[in-house]
């Protein structure tokens, strides 16, 4: 099997818990056990390895919350016991997401020399107001820190950045793009800020956030200037320098296979022809006390067939390009004829465009994209 194979691992922990945020995330108290949740990965991938024994994985994502509060040394064990569990191809893209507020030079230094060739560092604005506004825990100086010291040991670096703040107009907007492009990365991600359920801005909802018109100009904005700069948009969020788009999260678009370990982990796997989807416990403590009983996976269901074409559209669709007809079959096991009639249908109506070769949205189809991706729902597999 030639596929792409990710590793995504979680760490669950941050400095302090950012009020828009709905990931996975618990403000750390107390003493971090960083030695006993590293042990807890590898005992998780262990496990997690044996469905898919041998085979190459060819991405890392180390992810959270904030990985960069881990030590160097807790660093360097984990990525040494990846290393002595899986064939992770020497070719390998290995992530790590880091905050500004908890990194230095040397610390990066570290986590290069353990193998992570592309940082991943959540800037959200270069404002300091805004950065206070959302609660961040570092400045801008420290922010362009940051990623100096980023660049100066690995290639790959991605800023995630976030628009449609409140209050925020488009000159703002304007600086922040300037500043995101002045630090010359090879990828930048560009988020509309969302109100999430759960989060502390869904309870008291910030006052003047763009409305539904501005925000939709400010994407058009973004896209435009970074396209201009030599970007490649290729997916909602994500634009990339070619050939340096981000071959952990095209794992995810495409519906190809990855290992999820840690706490709130999701995994998908390729096992005798079905889909296997897998989540872990998502408190860490629960997640810690369950791996220490051999009890691995919160949840593992087998995607049913009728729910394949949705799944897979479902990311697949987000990409500017599509994808390859390809890798439809490849992924879900099925003919093109499964879906034939439903994307005629859907040329016809100016949604998408399929070629010989590809499925692709219409820009149309991307404006209405939840309800193209709907119409993968009624999809009759025999
Ligand atoms: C796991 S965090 C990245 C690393 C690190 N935790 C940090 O925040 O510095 C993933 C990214 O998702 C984006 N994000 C989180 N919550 C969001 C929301 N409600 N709306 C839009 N983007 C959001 C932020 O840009 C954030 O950097
Ligand atoms: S945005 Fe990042 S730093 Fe803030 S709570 Fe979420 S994961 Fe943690």
């Amino acid at each position: 099997m030639t596929s792409n194979l990710g590793l995504y691992v979680h760490w669950p922990w941050c400095v302090r818990k950012c009020p828009y945020c709905d990931f996975n995330s618990h403000a750390v108290t107390g003493k971090l056990p960083e030695q006993d949740y590293v042990n807890a990965l590898l005992a998780d991938l262990r496990h997690a390895y044996r469905a898919v024994d041998g085979r190459e994985v060819t991405s890392v994502f180390v992810g959270g919350g904030t990985p960069s509060l881990m030590s160097a040394e807790g660093f360097g064990a984990l990525m040494s016991g990846v290393r002595s569990i899986v064939n992770l191809s020497a070719s390998a893209e290995i992530t790590m997401e880091a905050n500004p507020g908890t990194v230095g030079a040397e610390r990066f230094r570290a986590y290069a020399q353990a193998g992570v060739n592309r940082i991943s560092i959540g800037i959200q604005s270069f404002s300091d107001a805004k950065l206070k506004a959302l609660g961040r825990i570092h400045s801008r100086d420290e922010a362009l820190a940051a990623i100096e010291a980023a660049k100066a040991v690995v290639d790959d670096v991605n800023l995630d950045v976030m628009f449609a703040l409140p209050g925020q107009s488009m000159g703002e907007l304007d600086e922040d793009l300037t500043l995101a492009l002045k630090a010359e990365t090879s990828h930048l991600s560009f988020y509309e800020l969302t109100i999430e359920e759960g989060t502390a801005f869904y309870k008291r909802v910030p006052d003047q956030l763009p409305d539904v018109d501005l925000a939709a100009d400010m994407a058009d904005h973004v896209h435009e200037t970074l396209v201009n700069a030599g970007f490649e948009h290729y997916e909602i969020s994500a634009y990339a320098r070619p050939g340096h788009q981000c071959r952990h999260n095209s794992t995810y678009w495409t519906f190809g296979d990855y290992l999820g370990v840690g706490a709130g982990a999701h995994g998908k796997l390729t096992v005798d022809g079905q889909i296997v989807r897998t989540v872990r416990s998502a408190n860490p403590r629960v997640y810690l006390h369950n791996v220490e009983l051999g009890v691995f996976e919160a949840e593992r269901r087998v995607v049913e067939k009728e729910d394949l074409p949705f799944e897979f559209m479902l990311n697949a669709l987000r990409l500017r390009n599509g994808v390859l007809r390809d890798e439809w079959e490849r992924h879900t096991g099925l003919g093109i004829d499964v879906i034939d009639p439903v994307l005629t249908q859907l040329q016809k109506e100016g949604l998408l465009e399929k070629s010989e070769r590809r499925i692709v949205p219409t820009e149309l189809g991307r404006r209405f994209l939840s309800d193209l991706q709907e119409r993968f729902l009624t999809v009759s597999v025999p």
